[in-house]
């Protein structure tokens, strides 16, 4: 977690200002010689951009705020209208993910199965909803439509593993394994 110092302006996980003394995700590196070499690969034409923002993302795992700044100064794009693409799609996203991603299946048939109160109970746990990231940024929790294992609803995916007929009272066991220490979390 940043701690705030020498009285400098904090931001939170998508670059906005708050409050001193609030609590904020730390926001990894990431050197402008990197972001600009991603930059540097297409021509400064705007139809471009979603090309290079999904190469930052699969680079940095985010899109910092200082590369959205240098997209949008070379390829002259307004920088409104590219947090406006990146948080339009899912595939992007501002803020760094968690060691640990669980998705929650929301599928249909999930959903008859009570995948909300999977959604609730993490909630309990992790004090995280989807699209947030936990302040020691361990977990990341993003619901998906259909993770094709309908039989074994509510399906929860984790890194690469899928939990099926989870329950409430499976689930904290489960995340344990991923706590650190835990042994899933290597
Ligand atoms: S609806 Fe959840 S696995 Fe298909």
């Amino acid at each position: 977690m940043a701690a705030p110092e020498n009285g400098a302006a904090q931001f939170n996980a998508t670059g906005e200002a708050v409050a001193k003394g609030t609590l904020v995700l730390e926001m990894p590196e990431v050197p402008r010689e990197r972001i600009e070499a991603i930059i540097q690969c297409y021509p400064p034409e705007r139809r471009y951009a979603l090309a290079v923002m999904q190469d930052m993302q699969h680079s940095f795992d985010y899109l910092p705020r200082t590369a959205l700044e240098l997209l949008a100064e070379y390829m002259s794009f307004p920088l409104a209208q590219l947090y406006s693409m990146a948080t339009s799609y899912k595939a992007l996203s501002l803020k760094p993910k968690g060691r640990h991603i669980i998705k929650v299946c929301d599928g249909t048939a999930c959903h008859i199965k009570a995948s909300l109160n999977i959604i609730d109970e993490l909630d309990r746990l992790l004090g995280i909803r989807p699209g947030d990231v936990t302040p020691d940024g361990q977990f990341s929790l993003e619901t998906v439509n259909c993770l094709g294992s309908c039989a074994l609803a509510p399906v929860v995916l984790i890194d690469g593993t899928h939990y099926g007929k989870v329950t409430l009272e499976k689930l904290s066991g489960i995340l344990e394994s991923y706590k650190p220490g835990g042994e899933c979390d290597g």
